[in-house]
């Protein structure tokens, strides 16, 4: 038993959820800096929870709640999204209030609620469906593939409070919840790398979500994970705005691994050769840099080299793993090409440009390709080639 506590966001409107200091991985992508699960009780007429927690966290989320209200008075419970970070303690909520009515959207809300939790007290919404629980009301706004089929937001008019569960959310683990507590560039940053590793591929129907709440009076934003937005509210929504938009900054990424250096030379020489043409680089061994900090620098970086040598007639697996996730991520407007050292068949290079183009990215240079180890003729060529870009 621990003795949680709950925040209070807004009159009668409490933050219930949980904070995973501890979380560095989740499901691939590194979490340097934590997470937190935030759910919402709505003290009115009807006791409302909006999502729950990853299940090893739900002594903690009843707790908070029950320092506000006995959760078995709990009326309505919005699910927001089937996934198990926000559902998880579903079925735990459920056994104390087994009469709340559960909302969810239909179908997917429904379907992926029921086949994880079984059959409990589900009412299934549809966009612009909307709910009084006394002096309030909520309004529902699905918002398929942000980043799942059943995802929601739900909009409280008279707050003027966007529950927004995934969308604006940071992985972020902090002892204060709201932006301006915060230091604004690490919660930017972290906004960014969620964006980018999360729902990169979703840019369209970000778009269109962003359309749907542009025209929404918003004096709070309170995700799914890490801070809450309110003094930042236009700032967030210029970002969303601008990384679903797929907007790309003069800027290069070379990312590569090495088995004896040769690659990496030539990595260095591409990254000065860019440099020199005024536009910055970053440079990455593979080895060093966490996946999910590198798609969050090339989400935003116009060109992309990627090396690796030859081994086995492949790619090195660093490379490959690097480049499966980016495809996954379906990134748009990057200009990239590949290069590398090889002893004798030197098979990879082609490997990373097809999966480069795989990727979706525009090859702008032909493969440079250096058997052993690059002469210094060989790396005057391969900045040339990059000047004239
Ligand atoms: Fe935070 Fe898609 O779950």
């Amino acid at each position: 038993m621990n003795n949680c506590k709950a925040i209070q966001i807004s009159d009668k409107i409490f933050w219930v959820g949980a904070v995973d200091w501890s979380m560095r991985n989740f499901h691939g992508y590194e979490t340097s800096r934590g997470t937190s699960y935030n759910a919402y009780l709505i003290v009115d007429d009807k006791i409302t929870l909006i999502d729950t927690a990853k299940v090893t966290f739900a002594e903690e989320l009843i707790n908070r709640i029950a320092s506000v209200v006995a959760p078995e008075k709990i009326d309505v419970v919005v699910s927001s999204h089937v996934e198990p970070d926000h559902s998880g303690a579903l079925r735990e909520v459920a056994k104390l209030a087994p009469n709340a009515e559960i909302i969810t959207t239909n179908p997917n809300g429904l379907k992926g609620l029921t086949a994880r939790y079984g059959q409990l007290n589900y009412r299934a919404v549809k966009s612009g469906d909307e709910i009084s629980i006394g002096s309030r009301t909520l309004q529902f706004v699905p918002t398929p593939m942000l980043h799942w089929p059943d995802s929601m937001v739900t909009y409280c008019p008279e707050e003027k409070i966007l529950f927004s569960n995934d969308a604006f959310g940071q992985h972020l683990a902090t002892s204060v919840r709201f932006d301006d507590e915060n230091d604004l560039a690490t919660v930017l940053a972290e906004a960014k790398k969620y964006y980018a590793n999360i729902l990169m591929p979703f840019g369209k129907q970000a778009q269109a979500a962003l359309k749907t709440l542009g025209g929404l009076e918003l004096r709070m934003i309170a995700t799914g994970h890490g801070v809450l937005w309110r003094k930042n509210i236009s700032k967030i929504l210029d970002c969303y705005r601008s990384w679903s938009a797929g907007d790309v900054d003069e800027r290069a990424v070379v990312v590569f691994d090495s088995m004896w250096h040769s690659t990496e030379i030539i990595a260095r020489t591409i990254a000065e050769a860019f440099a020199a043409k005024g536009i910055p680089a970053a440079f990455y061994d593979i080895k060093a840099t966490p996946l999910a900090d590198i798609v969050t620098d090339i989400f935003t970086s116009k060109y992309l080299a990627v090396g690796s040598p030859t081994i086995n007639n492949q790619m090195m697996p660093t490379i490959a793993a690097l480049l499966c996730y980016l495809k996954g991520l379906r990134p748009v407007n990057h200009k990239a090409f590949a290069f590398g050292s090889y002893g004798w068949g030197g098979q990879s290079i082609a490997q990373v440009e097809d999966e480069l183009k795989a990727a979706g990215c525009e090859i702008i240079l032909d493969k440079i390709r250096v058997a052993n180890v690059p002469t210094a003729k060989q790396l005057d060529d391969i900045t040339q080639k990059i000047l004239a870009l």
